[in-house]
């Protein structure tokens, strides 16, 4: 079965086809990045109007590329949402135009589900599996129980880790978007550092032993929280000055960088000590598959985040860990493809579907 996606909830223009939900066949992203960086952050109005100008194309490109013609595609799979709204609404027309132009059924998929899926492509990953989601919108950590049953065990109570990269960057007057730059700018920093769990307040630990660290916030139950740890940055900003926040710069960086993945690295083992995970390494091959941990989302692009949970989650420890490759981490519409298979959606002509922005 091929499906045609489209995506279009933020500043990525993309169509992909993807076949059986795993096999990409053509995957063709439009990034609206360099013209968004002119302003420091996504300009809502110019996404959608961007949006607007290129699918068209975008939607010939693919095509052209995969050799294919609409007789052989069997569906049309579309983000409804969440995202910016005026966005949502281009790919959501043109997708239903299409639809009824070329008769195929059209299946609405929500953004987040895509960035689970985007770890089925090119893969055989099968569920059950414990995801940690982090984009620039969303901090999640799921029990995918099976491709359609999932549980969100916890999330972000603030701002999303996505967005905290983004607000520290801007702070380091780094362009936008903010989280590659600090992970290229914390490669830099020669020192090694580890953040703090002690339970001091914020900003009194940002300085220890002469290193940065920043301490792991404390959210309620298996819920995160990323406002006080960007918080503590501006405040370690005021406290050290301009010239020495500008010399140190990527010393920070990193220590934030860490901050971030330590919390992630915390609240998944914690996960894990939970039920039903605890007694999983007792079990044969339940305990293997309970015990598949996925990544997910733009922050999963992060080589922090990566070789930390690439060591921690090793198969010697008994576990299996999918890392998705880095163009399907951030924002594309084969990952939207892949979900729409795997819902197996009534899918219908459904020409009264809705974008939701939330
Ligand atoms: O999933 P995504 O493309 O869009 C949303 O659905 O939000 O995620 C974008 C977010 C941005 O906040 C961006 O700064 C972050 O992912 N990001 C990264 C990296 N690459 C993208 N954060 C940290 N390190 C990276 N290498
Ligand atoms: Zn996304």
């Amino acid at each position: 079965m091929k499906i045609l996606g489209i995506e279009t909830s933020c500043d990525e223009t993309a169509i992909a086809i993807v076949e059986d939900g795993r096999e990409i066949i053509t995957n063709q992203v439009y990034s609206q990045i360099l013209k968004h960086q002119e302003w420091g952050g996504v300009i809502p109005e110019l996404a959608s109007r961007m949006h607007l100008e290129v699918i068209n194309d975008l939607l010939e490109r693919t095509f052209t590329d995969s050799r294919l013609n609409w007789n052989d595609i069997d569906a049309i799979a579309v983000t409804n949402g969440p995202g910016l709204l005026g966005s949502l609404l281009v790919g959501l027309n043109v997708a239903k135009v299409l639809s009824w132009l070329h008769d195929k059924p059209l299946i609405p998929v929500n953004h987040l589900y895509g960035h689970i899926c985007a770890n089925f492509l090119e893969t055989d990953l099968k569920p059950p599996f414990l995801c940690l989601l982090a984009s620039g919108g969303h901090t999640q950590i799921i029990n995918v129980k099976d491709y359609t049953n999932y549980e969100i065990l916890g999330e972000t109570i603030d701002d999303a880790a996505g967005e905290a990269f983004d607000k520290v960057a801007r702070l380091m007057k780094l362009p936008y978007p903010g989280g590659p730059e600090i992970d290229k700018l914390a490669q830099t920093a020669q020192d090694t550092f580890v953040s703090d769990d002690s339970p001091e307040r914020f900003g009194a630990t940002a300085i220890k032993h002469g290193k940065y660290c920043f301490p792991v916030a404390r959210a309620p139950g298996l819920d995160f929280s990323f406002s006080g740890l960007k918080t503590s940055v501006l405040r370690l900003k005021e406290k050290i000055g301009e010239e020495l926040w500008e010399k140190d710069k990527a010393k920070i960086a990193r220590a934030f960088q860490e901050c971030v993945t330590k919390t992630f690295l915390k609240r998944v083992k914690e996960v894990l000590e939970t039920e039903p995970y605890r007694h999983c390494e007792e079990q044969s091959n339940v305990a293997i598959s309970q015990r598949t941990l996925v990544i997910a989302g733009g922050v999963a692009a992060n080589s922090e985040f990566r070789k930390r949970f690439i060591e921690e989650f090793s198969e010697d420890h008994g576990f299996k860990l999918v890392v998705p490759d880095l163009n399907f981490c951030t924002d594309n519409a084969a990952m939207i493809a892949s979900a729409a298979y795997f819902l197996k959606k009534e899918a219908s002509k459904n020409l009264e579907l809705e974008a939701f922005s939330r």
